[in-house]
């Protein structure tokens, strides 16, 4: 396939979501990598077509003396480097392409192998310094192509449509859009309807979620559009993370942080629960924005305008522009 976005960084991965010693398979733009992670948290990466006879080295297993993978189909063994092992030992040059990756803290990041036209953003670590991460919710395959997954978060109108039940906006005003090259920041305000009873039972959280929330926004084009609430409980950071796997189908997950000021926070058990509910709120939201792209015709030209799209012609102009 034609590489999207050909030297973007994008972000593959929160470390916890490698677990220790596992093989983690990952597809970016049409090539198929695997991913592991050593107890000491060292982080390699190779194209996942064994060199002997191309099984899927991900699904193989890791030998934790030698930081190896093992292939599957005939136990050859290959490590970081991909050069094959005999008895612990490397023999020769690689075999296996290797795919770089920066670790920026718990995040990793590749350029898929091109050359890098943007750096690496800031903005997580910026905005997470001494914040609690709560978790990844929802890491899944969305079945369409990238530029529907990327433009439905910078749609504020979809919200009374698409997530009429979990938010019940009222109104979303937008107050600022400001936009810097491939950084933009907006800032709006949710006025909700009230929650019932059964619909707070199913979903706790909502009792954190104030009926006036103000929302800032922060996007780095083209990996990561920041979601930041003020709850009750304190600050909510979303970052919700995209990534082409195929022209086809796009990579989702959010990762969230939590700034809790209350002290009824520090009693583990609750906190576990209340943390819990974020997170399946959270993946609920991005199920939504799934089904919602996922079901759409292809795009023509739209006979009708709403306010505040051109947040999204920004974005579709950036994707058709790079
Ligand atoms: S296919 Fe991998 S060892 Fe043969
Ligand atoms: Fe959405």
């Amino acid at each position: 396939m034609n590489p999207i976005l050909k030297g973007a960084p994008w972000l593959v991965a929160h470390r916890s979501m490698l677990g220790i010693d596992k093989p983690y398979k990952l597809t970016l733009n049409g090539c198929d990598y695997v991913l592991w992670q050593n107890r000491n948290g060292d982080i390699f990466a190779l194209e996942n077509a064994c060199p002997h006879m191309q099984a899927p080295l991900s699904n193989g297993w890791i030998c934790q003396a030698n930081n190896s993978i093992m292939c599957p189909f005939h136990a050859l063994e290959f490590d970081g480097k991909g050069r094959l092992l005999k008895d612990g030992e490397p023999k020769g040059e690689p075999v296996a392409r290797n795919l770089e990756l920066i670790i920026q803290d718990d995040l990793i990041w590749t350029y898929g192998g091109f050359e890098p036209r943007l750096s690496i953003p800031e903005l997580i670590p910026e905005r997470t310094e001494r914040l609690r991460f709560l978790g990844v919710a929802c890491n899944k395959s969305i079945q369409t192509n990238f530029l529907s997954c990327i433009k439905i978060n910078y749609d504020f109108n979809h919200q009374n449509g698409v997530h009429r039940d979990v938010f019940k906006i009222r109104e979303n005003p937008v107050q600022t859009f400001d936009k810097d090259g491939y950084y933009a920041r907006v800032v709006q305000t949710f006025f909700r309807e009230d929650n019932t009873i059964s619909e707070i039972l199913q979903n706790p959280s909502l009792l954190s979620v104030p009926k006036e929330i103000q929302n800032e926004l922060e996007y780095t084009f083209p990996s990561t559009a920041l979601f930041k609430a003020e709850l009750a409980l304190g600050a909510l950071l979303q970052f919700f993370i995209l990534y082409p796997e195929t022209e086809h189908q796009t990579r989702t997950f959010v990762l969230c942080y939590g700034n809790w000021q209350i002290p009824l926070l520090k009693v583990p058990g609750l906190r576990a629960l209340i943390e819990r509910s974020l997170l399946e709120a959270t993946a609920k939201v991005v199920e939504q924005d799934s089904r919602a792209v996922e079901s759409l015709y292809p795009q023509q030209k739209p006979k009708i305008r709403l306010p505040k799209e051109e947040i999204m012609f920004y974005v579709e102009s950036l994707y058709n522009e790079w």
